[in-house]
């Protein structure tokens, strides 16, 4: 039998308006002096860091996980490392940059911010380092080169304690990862294909609980629940 349900328009409108945008961006909290002026710093000089909605959301995650060991693969100039620690004396984040000038311009600002005994910079390639590395996170926040999250994820799963979040930035490509391959350029068509595998992978993954948020350009949130090992799932 058909039944007729009222309409639910809001179902059929996209969920960022860029009223709704704006005020994310312009309208929410700002954060301690030396973060906010970095932060401003940053989109001044169009350096690459979160915006602010995402920013002002994982402030408000951590208030609530409560992580004391964090790991960051992407920390360009700190201001997401920074931001993590400032504080909250609580947290220690060991964070990964393989480019040297936003290496020495994180030392300069984690310096200033009296943050060096609470962050760890791991300079180099992410694809060296995470297999290497022994400790376990809390917290894992990913906010690398996109066409490899696929590849990094399961050692972040290895990294990550069970129950441990990961938060991964910047999935939906400007939401051009929805579209059909032949319409991507050929030189970003690796990212696509990496993260359109990435979110396909993830649906039926046994040991984690993901959620997607429209944050930014999409955060995808990956809860671990079982103690396992993720590469046989993400084989390349
Ligand atoms: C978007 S920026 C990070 C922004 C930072 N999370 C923030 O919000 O303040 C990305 C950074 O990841 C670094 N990166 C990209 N791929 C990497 C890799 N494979 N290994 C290490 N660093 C990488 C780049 O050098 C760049 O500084």
């Amino acid at each position: 039998m058909s039944e007729k349900h009222p309409i639910n328009e809001m179902l059929d409108r996209p969920v960022v308006m860029p009223k709704v945008l704006d005020y994310m961006r312009q309208s929410q909290k700002e954060f301690a002096e030396p973060i906010n002026e970095l932060e401003n710093y940053a989109h001044e000089n169009r350096v690459p860091i979160i915006p602010h909605e995402t920013a002002v959301f994982l402030d408000f995650l951590l208030g609530v996980v409560k992580p004391t060991d964090i790991l960051e693969i992407g920390m360009a100039i700190g201001f997401s490392a920074s931001l993590m620690a400032y504080n909250h004396p609580e947290r220690h984040v060991d964070t990964i940059d393989r480019y040297d000038q936003m290496i020495r311009n994180a030392k300069k600002n984690f310096e200033s911010f009296g943050l060096m005994d609470q962050v760890t910079i791991l300079e180099g390639d992410a694809k060296d380092i995470l297999p290497e590395l022994d400790k376990t996170y809390d917290f894992i926040f990913m906010d690398s080169a996109k066409a490899k999250y696929y590849d990094f994820f399961p050692y972040c799963m290895d990294r990550l304690k069970c129950d441990g979040l990961l938060m991964i930035d910047d999935i939906f490509q400007g939401g051009t990862v929805f579209d059909e391959l032949d319409t991507i350029p050929k030189r970003v068509r690796k990212i696509h294909k990496k993260l359109n595998r990435l979110l396909e992978v993830i649906q039926n993954c046994e040991g984690i609980e993901t959620t997607i948020l429209p944050l930014g350009d999409g955060v995808l949130l990956v809860r671990k629940t079982q103690n396992r090992s993720f590469h046989n799932d993400f084989s390349l």
